[in-house]
């Protein structure tokens, strides 16, 4: 009977789960209400320092992060929450063999949501399919990274008032760049808003994100930055992702193809915004980090207190 009763309550709280793997997973209403909360908890951190206490989540970073994974460990102490993880993949029962479907399995019975970072594109699905508590994806190989796009949409809200009717410039790995992907799929729910795609012919976006969304959005897609930088509002700089590539000699010749400096910058509109998830390598010069229109590092503050929202909004703590 008691077995029944547990074996009951597992599979009620499965078919209740709300998981965050790609954009579209959160309505317009629910960014409205985790971006408003995101207000209250800037406002006044300590006021929600008991809100997750007695709550675990599992903290499963299968590639490298800092912003990712400080944040939302950052989040989790200071709704009053705890972590549990690792530091080395190698350590878990994966180095043994165990498939990631029954990782997730039992990880779920321990913590009450879990984020992943996985280098394979549909982990955090994978996962998800598995799982009795709310997978949060936290970058699935070069596919999706949804929450770093709460942090965009957040600084976008702030440095431009609004989310619509911008001309947005997204330039580098356009093939790789998971943020990007998300990024798009996102800021295109939004009215008015219109896309100019700058990457080389090598990693330009991908069809599937580019054939996802309303075609009369995209005004261009080139190669050249010096040409658009004047033309807009935002303009969100990437990273070549090295680990995404098979040939070392194809990116170190693809790696530099844009570097941002102060001249190109004297191009661009007095309000345009200069974003980059980070981290940066050589695509933005130093000396662009003293320009008021740098909002990159101020960006990158937005991560944790949206994350906080994010998690007290899929567990109903919000
Ligand atoms: N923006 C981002 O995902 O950074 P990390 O890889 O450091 O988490």
């Amino acid at each position: 009977m008691a077995v029944g009763s547990f074996a009951g309550s597992i599979a009620d709280s499965h078919m209740a789960v709300r998981n965050y793997i790609v954009p579209t997973d959160l309505s317009l209403d629910d960014l409205r209400s985790i971006f408003a909360l995101t207000d209250e908890i800037i406002k006044d951190c300590q006021k929600f320092q008991d809100v997750c206490k007695s709550k675990v989540m599992a903290s499963l970073f299968f590639e490298p992060s800092t912003r990712t994974k400080f944040s939302f460990d950052a989040a989790m102490y200071r709704l009053g929450g705890n972590v549990i993880g690792f530091a080395d993949p190698n350590t878990t029962s994966q180095a043994k063999g165990e498939s990631l479907a029954d990782t997730t399995r039992i990880i779920s019975g321990y913590a009450d949501l879990i984020t992943v970072r996985s280098p394979y594109e549909g982990a955090a699905k994978h996962m998800s399919m598995y799982s009795s508590v709310p997978i949060i994806n936290a970058g699935d190989g070069g596919h999706e990274h949804p929450t770093q796009t709460l942090t965009d949409l957040m600084a976008i809200r702030h440095y431009k008032q609004t989310l619509d009717g911008h001309v947005i410039g997204i330039c580098g790995d356009l093939k790789f760049g998971r943020t990007i992907h998300s990024l798009i799929s996102a800021l295109s729910r939004y009215p008015n808003n219109k896309f100019v795609f700058i990457s080389p012919p090598e990693l330009q976006l991908p069809d599937y994100v580019a054939h996802n969304i309303d075609q009369s959005m995209i005004l261009r897609q080139t190669d050249s930055l010096i040409n658009e930088i004047g033309n807009v509002d935002i303009l969100y700089m990437s990273r070549v992702q090295k680990e995404r590539f098979v040939s070392e000699a194809e990116y170190l010749r693809l790696r530099d193809y844009y570097i941002l400096n102060a001249e190109k910058m004297k191009r661009a509109k007095k309000d345009m915004v200069v974003m980059h998830p980070l981290p940066r390598l050589n695509e933005i010069s130093a000396e662009v980090d003293s320009d008021e229109r740098a909002i990159y590092f101020e960006q990158a503050r937005y991560g944790m207190y949206v994350r906080m929202a994010l998690i007290m909004n899929l567990l109903d703590l919000g």
